[in-house]
């Protein structure tokens, strides 16, 4: 327990000279918290009177959460003698002052008080917050540069893994793909049986060959061939190439118009057919498939829709992730393959979903 110092203010030179020109605000309490003396600066800043305030208590200056803890906090300053703390002030207008009281017992003509002296903190503590904030933002920043170095050492192991794999798988499937034509060409016509066999090893093949061509193309930037071409013909391309089961309908939502678009015709099959082939497989108890489109001057816009399972909005910000899937047989490829040819085109693609209920994706190209 430290001393008591005795206090001379008393003496009114002395008061005017230290108690009234102190910036900080100054006040005497009794134990039990009523004031029994106030410097200028603690009447001017809170807007009380000095007889106002000689009428009130310790809890009626400070905020309501401080003012519970006000006894205990008084209690600790007579056990150990004095006391820092920060609490929050309340003007008589209602607002709030952030302040650090140094606090101590003192003795005046044989009675004890507690001398409070208030700083006000609202500076510090604007700059505190802006250090905090600052600090959090530091800490997002560094986090998207953690998540962007993982993207890009994916990346790379896709490559690794591209160069790979085409190497081992294309000529097999070559070879594969000649066996079957010649077989083709060996088994009787009429036989429906090894016809239908042949026809699913075909697709098989294909399907191998479209994920092989996915990462391979995945591994290097796109070089397009740009040349007019008619969507609607594209659209009708790549629906061609689908493989459809019996319990999905499609609705074709265009007419016969011709919309000439710059694009590389491949490219934007291969884009739509990993769109369509995404919806089918949202659909596995069937539904309907709608392919719209429409043009204006700017640029030409496809919606594929489908009524299948839809995207849960915690999956919704990963479905473009390289290597991102949700499916026991999926790699992650296609959405991904699929945005950086549309960036490759200056082209946007965006989707909205309802889960249960379904998924559209829209496709935009520039017309120039
Ligand atoms: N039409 C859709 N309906 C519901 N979910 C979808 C749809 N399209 C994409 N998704 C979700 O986005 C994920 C990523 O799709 P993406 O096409 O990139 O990969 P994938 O289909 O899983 O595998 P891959 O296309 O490489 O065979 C899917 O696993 C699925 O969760
Ligand atoms: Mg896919």
């Amino acid at each position: 327990m430290t001393e008591r110092v005795p206090l001379i203010a008393t003496d009114d030179k002395i008061r005017a000279l230290i108690f009234d020109h102190a910036s900080d605000m100054i006040v005497l309490h009794h134990l039990d918290g009523r004031i029994f003396d106030a410097n200028k600066s603690l009447c001017e800043t809170l807007g009380y009177s000095y007889d106002e305030l000689r009428d009130m208590n310790a809890v009626d200056i400070v905020s309501p959460e401080h003012s519970l803890r006000i006894s205990e906090v008084f209690d600790e300053i007579v056990r150990i003698g004095e006391l820092i703390f920060e609490s929050v002030y309340v003007c008589k207008d209602g607002t709030r002052l952030p302040v650090e009281i140094s606090a101590r017992m003192v003795e005046l003509s044989g009675n004890d008080f507690i001398l409070s002296v208030g700083r006000n903190i609202a500076q510090r503590k604007q700059e505190q917050q802006a250090l905090q904030q600052h600090a959090s933002r530091l800490a997002a920043e560094v986090e998207q540069s953690r998540e962007r170095l993982s993207h890009n050492e994916k990346l790379v192991t896709i490559g690794q893994l591209a160069t790979s794999v085409s190497h081992e798988l294309r000529n097999p499937l070559g070879v594969l793909n000649n066996s079957i034509h010649y077989l083709s060409m060996i088994l009787n016509q009429e036989d429906n049986r090894s016809g239908k066999h042949l026809r699913i090893m075909k697709r098989e093949i294909e399907e191998c060959r479209r994920i092989v061509d996915d990462l391979l193309d995945f591994s290097r930037e796109p070089v397009l061939q740009l040349e007019e071409v008619n969507l609607p013909s594209l659209i009708d391309a790549a629906l061609e190439k689908v493989e459809w089961p019996e319990h999905i309908r499609v609705r074709k939502v265009f007419g016969a118009e011709q919309i000439s678009v710059k694009v590389d015709s491949q490219r934007v099959v291969q884009i739509l057919v990993n769109l369509i082939s995404n919806a089918i497989q949202a659909m596995p108890h069937g539904g309907t498939l709608s392919i719209s489109m429409e043009c204006n001057r700017k640029g030409a816009t496809i919606r594929i829709q489908d009524s299948g399972v839809g995207i849960e909005p915690k999956v919704m910000s990963r479905i473009f992730e390289p290597l991102f899937t949700t499916k026991s047989k999926g790699i992650g490829l296609g959405l991904a393959l699929s945005k950086r040819l549309i960036d490759a085109h200056h082209g946007k693609i965006s989707v909205d979903s309802i889960p249960q209920q379904g998924s559209t994706f829209t496709v935009w190209f520039p017309l120039s």
